[in-house]
């Protein structure tokens, strides 16, 4: 297991870099120098063949006015050409003492004269040619560096380039993914547009992202053949222990392949803890690098830290919202409970002991009229103990519902609710014919979402008349129900559950809620579920 942090990698390539530079630049130059020494070597046989030929030419010619000898410039400028300066005046030096040793064979001098103005051509020769050669020499010699150091250039460019864009894919990928934590709540598209978007980041073959659930890990999203739902053990695995010591990892597969997850294999991989605010909520891991590339690097360890805290913050916020959604949940079921409490206690516990008083009095009495009325008395009592008994068991589970269907449940809620309230309510129905049947879920949704409507406008509105539209056309059903009481702001948090309820109930089945409503205005609560 190799583990060192990305920062140093990134400053280790760069001094690579600049270390081959150097090396490149260095080569260049010997190359440099080992391609002049052999032309150099070729110049100096070349010079030397021809002072010994123009030496016998002069010999075997005779040539007392050291005419032939002129040609002795053609060695001294070859050698100074090559050589420069000084080796130019060292062979016109040579050309000199062969142009004296042909006078002492010979026995024939040239006069002083002669001399001089011969040594001075050869001197010129030499001097002027090498200086030229020299300067020729190192303007070349700037030149190939030059282009040595431009093509050095160019290539670091083309790498930056690279790098430039392999950075701005990064980038993009990574807004895509800030979009995705910041505009999604289900939890496993935001994990699929993250896994999706990161494979892209680490170039990795696939990547995976396992949850804590108590004592284990379960894939809860994967690019790879990995099931979602299997189960990592959290002793003796990898992942395990990356989530216990909260520490990434880098593997590179011996002689057996890495096991990340049932299913999930591979020769390298990279892996980091999701952590949030301390939290240890599970592990990200990359598999093996696209196209078989070089193992994973500090740099993608690093890449893999950042994409894990997008997903870790996107399995937090799904599991914050899912525990509050469940509390609210708990707390409407049990503030349903209290008010049937009340009720029963309240209303039917009330009527029993008041039938029950009638019943013992109607008992003592003796003539048979006031047993008469008391008995019609207990009776309507009892009838009027049924309709509420009736109407509480309605709101526990509609059985209307059930048996009739959603129309006429409907149609009956309305009527019930608008006389206890003593409101008008006017209905229109429109749910085609009752064969074609809602899911049960979807029917009471609907059915609670008028039920908490028409119960607000009862508590709340001070309505006189209220609309209540329910419409089933182009696979969508649409609820509306409007008062004309004295409106409020639904921007405003009123501490009831009903509203938030009302919300969820709808937005679970796939739907959308509206509540249109202000101060002094009419409300309008409108919904849109999907018909399924
Ligand atoms: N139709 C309505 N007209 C006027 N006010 C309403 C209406 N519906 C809801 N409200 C306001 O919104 C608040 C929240 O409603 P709700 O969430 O159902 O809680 P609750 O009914 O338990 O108070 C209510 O207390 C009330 O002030
Ligand atoms: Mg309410």
């Amino acid at each position: 297991m190799t583990r060192d942090s990305a920062p140093s990698d990134k400053l280790r390539s760069l001094e690579l870099e600049g270390a081959e530079r150097r090396v490149r630049y260095d080569l260049d130059a010997d190359l440099r120098a080992e391609r002049s020494l052999g032309r150099t070597r070729a110049v100096l046989i070349a010079s030397a063949l021809l002072f010994a030929a123009i030496f016998a030419m002069r010999l075997a010619i005779n040539d007392p006015s050291a005419l032939v000898g002129n040609f002795y410039c053609v060695p001294i400028a070859l050698v100074a050409a090559e050589l420069g300066l000084r080796a130019g005046l060292l062979a016109a030096g040579v050309a000199i003492g062969l142009v004296f040793l042909w006078g002492a064979t010979k026995g024939i001098h040239l006069g002083v004269l002669g001399y001089a103005a011969r040594a001075a051509v050869f001197l010129m020769v030499g001097a002027l040619v090498g200086r030229y050669s020299e300067a020729r020499e190192r303007d070349l010699a700037s030149r190939r560096r030059s282009n040595a150091e431009l093509r050095l250039r160019a290539d670091e460019l083309e790498r930056s380039n690279a790098d430039l864009r392999q950075a701005l894919l990064r980038l993009e990928a990574f807004a895509q993914i800030a979009r995705a934590v910041g505009g999604e709540t289900d939890v496993e598209r935001v994990l699929r547009l993250i896994l999706d978007h990161g494979r892209g980041i680490v170039e990795a073959c696939s990547l995976v992202i396992c949850l804590r659930d108590g004592e284990q890990l379960v894939v809860a999203a994967t690019t790879a053949g990995a099931v979602p739902g299997a189960v990592v053990p959290s002793s003796g695995s990898v992942l395990g222990e990356v989530l216990r010591s909260g520490k990434p990892a880098r593997l590179v597969a011996g002689e057996r392949a890495l096991e990340l997850a049932p299913g999930l294999t591979g020769q390298a991989a990279v892996m980091v803890p999701l952590v949030f605010r301390g939290d240890r909520l599970g592990v990200l891991a990359a598999l093996d690098r696209e196209s078989g590339g070089p193992a994973f690097t500090g740099e993608d360890e690093q890449l893999m830290a950042v994409v894990a805290a997008s997903a870790a913050t996107a399995v937090a916020t799904a599991q914050s919202v899912a525990k509050e959604r469940l509390r609210d949940s708990i707390e409407a079921a049990e503030q349903a409970r209290a008010r049937w409490a009340r009720e029963l206690h309240d209303e039917t516990l009330q009527g029993l002991v008041g039938l029950r008083m009638l019943l013992s009095s109607a008992r003592r009495t003796v003539s048979p009229e006031a047993m008469g009325e008391a008995l019609a008395e207990a009776a309507d009592q009892t009838k009027r103990e049924i309709v509420n008994l009736r109407a509480l068991i309605a709101e526990l589970r509609p059985a209307a519902l059930d048996e009739l269907g959603l129309g006429p449940a409907i149609e009956t809620l309305a009527e019930r609710s608008g006389e206890a309230a003593g409101i008008d309510v006017s209905t229109r129905l429109a749910l085609g014919d009752g064969d074609d049947r809602l899911a049960p879920d979807t029917e009471s949704a609907i059915y609670r979402l008028v039920q908490e409507a028409l119960t607000n406008v009862a508590k709340h509105a001070g309505a006189a008349h209220v609309r209540v539209e329910v419409a089933r056309q182009n696979g969508a059903v649409s609820v509306l129900v409007e008062d004309d009481g004295h409106g409020f702001d639904p921007s405003v948090a009123h501490g009831g559950l009903g509203l938030v309820g009302m919300r969820e109930r709808v937005e679970l089945t796939g739907g959308r809620l509206e509540i249109a409503s202000a101060p002094g205005r009419s409300t309008c609560v409108r919904a849109t579920l999907p018909a399924v």
